[in-house]
């Protein structure tokens, strides 16, 4: 299938809406569909589409991987459902970390996750509750990094040549196939999306699972969010691409209340970027370079050192992992 893009000056969110809704309503006649939503924009429009056209024939899951920023789980379903969308809430979180256990490797890492997800989690909810239709958030660019081979992008099946409906008795709808990420965030805006989730800074698929170098345990997870949290909140009004912490697998000597203590190496990147296919690193000011230091080491358990990565992208890329 070949896709034409609608290009942000293309766009008129009224009429994309309108015809959207109109397709999925077509497509899924008197049936059900089905979906996973993660509060990302792409996963979050999906679900505001999916619901005008079907209301409480879609059926809409979350699944918490246990890998997600502090809140970020009831944030998300508390939204949607104060949105007059029925979540329903997986606790998944057992099954992820027993996938991870042991795996060092960064793309055994999204491996194991992709599979828990596809077949342990949500494919088996598919499969048992015989729903043929399956709305998924599958947006432009997602197709063209899959298609030219550079990234394989979990979510695009049909563009590979995959029947899904052969392969896996359902038939993939994909409303927002056509659009890259802005056009994406415009469509949100129209469908009444709150700025949090319109304007949300990228976060990768794998969550903090990519940010935790070397095994991903409860613990170790438990940490890179404290730190996430911190980093959020003091770098939000710099304007930044992406920011983040990023949790050491090295463990180096500090020093607290006058006792040695072997701790954690927790990392802080800042970028600016147009596209994320390069970056450099914000020039953040001393101050606040202190203060991420400070809170950090002091609000996060067992850490005694932090710091701020000044390359570029590349060599470095975007995430450690
Ligand atoms: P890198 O680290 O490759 O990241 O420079 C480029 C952009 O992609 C995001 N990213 C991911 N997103 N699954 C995703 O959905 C992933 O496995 C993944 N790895 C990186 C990253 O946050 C950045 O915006």
């Amino acid at each position: 299938m070949k896709v034409r893009e609608i290009t942000l000056d293309q766009l008129d969110p009224r009429k994309f809406v309108e015809e959207k809704v109109e397709e999925i309503r077509s497509t899924v006649g008197d049936d059900l569909a089905i979906n996973a939503l993660s509060g990302g924009v792409d996963s979050s429009t999906v679900t505001m589409l999916g619901n005008r056209a079907l209301g409480d024939r879609l059926k809409t899951y979350f699944i918490d991987n246990g890998l997600m920023r502090e809140g970020e789980p009831e944030y998300v379903v508390s939204l949607f459902r104060s949105l007059g969308v029925k979540v329903n809430f997986i606790d998944a979180r057992k099954e992820f970390f027993e996938a991870l256990k042991g795996v060092r490797d960064p793309e055994e890492k999204r491996e194991a996750i992709t599979q828990t997800f596809y077949r342990k989690v949500f494919g088996k909810i598919v499969k048992e509750s015989g729903i043929r239709y399956l709305l998924q958030g599958t947006n432009y660019t997602d197709v063209e990094e899959t298609v030219s081979k550079i990234k394989r992008q979990h979510n695009v099946l049909s563009q590979l040549g995959i029947d899904t409906e052969k392969a896996f008795g359902y038939r993939v709808i994909e409303p927002i196939i056509q659009l890259r990420k802005p056009a994406v965030r415009r469509v949100a805006r129209f469908l009444g999306l709150p700025k949090a989730i319109c304007d949300r800074p990228p976060f990768p698929g794998p969550a903090l699972a990519a940010r935790v170098i070397g095994e991903v345990t409860p613990e170790r997870i438990s940490i890179v969010r404290k730190a996430t949290a911190i980093v959020e909140e003091e770098l939000c009004n710099v304007k930044a691409f992406q920011y983040f912490a990023i949790l050491h697998e090295d463990r180096v000597t500090g020093l607290r209340g006058g006792k040695r203590e072997f701790g954690f190496q927790v990392e802080v990147r800042c970028w600016n970027s147009l596209d994320a296919r390069t970056g450099s690193p914000t020039k953040l000011s001393y101050n606040i370079l202190e203060r991420l230091a400070e809170r950090i080491t002091s609000e996060v358990d067992g850490v005694v050192s932090v710091t701020y990565n000044i390359t570029r992208k590349p060599p470095s890329t975007i995430e450690a992992v």
